[in-house]
């Protein structure tokens, strides 16, 4: 049997930084270390973090002051800064820099007059930290029939990408903006990494018997890896660990084509490959 494992799976640059920022901080004993939410969306290495001492809030009350909190690749609002601040936690922030990009993308814009659209999940952290940037004011698309409601008008619109969502979603809502809106000023920011990823992925599942998408349960950039490769593949699984590959006769398999999400790590992906 041939295995075929994409250059692109696993850690992207962001991730990898985040999960760097806490391993730093867990080196230098800088206890308690809080993160802000899951650190990545992967169950292994929350967990594994967990069990050295890091603690995970969803609210910055729980966090005592003077403690170290690690905000996310995904990013936050202006509002939890502020708190952050407030609470007189240290700010240890890994919001990746592709994101931090839209912040400031969507608060300039938003000061010169433009009303924001973000295509993307609204309930993606991601999303709902870019929203906080234009005073949550944007308006969300994720699919073609969100943006039926909006009326068609001369106003200043700019468009940005979450940066996970397929370059096929994205042509596809803005096209329909472009009919909508004159002076539409579209920002592509898919991240790089991203679509290198499903681009990647794309071209393996189109000549493998079988693929397997290793990530998360709630990774979404997991899931639309998912989604690529099942247009070619059907036979496609999503996993999260080597424990839940599916129960298929691999004598009618030749060739197994392997991807992962960015939340991935490199051990979780090599047990695979053993398996
Ligand atoms: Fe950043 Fe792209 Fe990863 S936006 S967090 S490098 S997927």
């Amino acid at each position: 049997m041939e295995i075929i494992v994409a250059k692109s799976a696993g850690f992207c640059f962001g991730v990898s930084n985040a999960v760097k920022t806490v391993n730093n901080l867990l080196e230098k004993q800088k206890e308690p270390i809080y993160t802000y939410g899951p650190i990545i969306h992967n169950t292994q290495v929350v967990d594994l973090l967990a069990s050295k001492g890091v603690k995970k809030i969803n609210d910055i009350d729980q966090a005592t002051p003077n403690g170290h909190i690690v905000i996310r690749a995904h990013g936050v609002t202006p509002e939890i800064y502020k708190k952050i601040l407030d609470k007189g936690l240290i700010l240890e922030d890994a919001t990746c820099p592709y994101v931090k990009k839209i912040h400031n993308l969507v608060r300039e814009k938003s000061e010169e007059g433009y009303k924001i659209i973000i295509v993307g999940d609204k309930n993606h952290p991601e999303v709902i930290g870019i929203n906080g940037w234009c005073n949550n004011k944007a308006y969300i698309a994720d699919t073609v029939e969100d943006i039926e409601g909006l009326e068609p008008s001369d106003e200043k619109v700019c468009v940005v990408a979450q940066t996970t969502i397929t370059k096929e979603k994205w042509v596809k809502i803005t096209t329909e903006l472009k009919k909508k809106f004159k002076n539409l000023l579209e920002f592509d920011t898919i991240c790089s990494a991203t679509s290198r990823r499903q681009n990647e992925a794309e071209e393996i599942a189109k000549h493998v018997d079988m693929m397997i998408i290793i990530g998360g349960k709630s990774s979404s950039n997991t899931q639309k890896l998912y989604d690529i490769c099942k247009k070619h593949c059907n036979l496609t699984y999503k996993i999260e660990t080597s424990g839940d590959l599916p129960p298929v006769d691999i004598k009618k398999i030749k060739k197994v084509g392997i991807s992962a999400g960015a939340s991935t790590p490199d051990w979780v992906i090599e047990e695979v490959i053993k398996k």
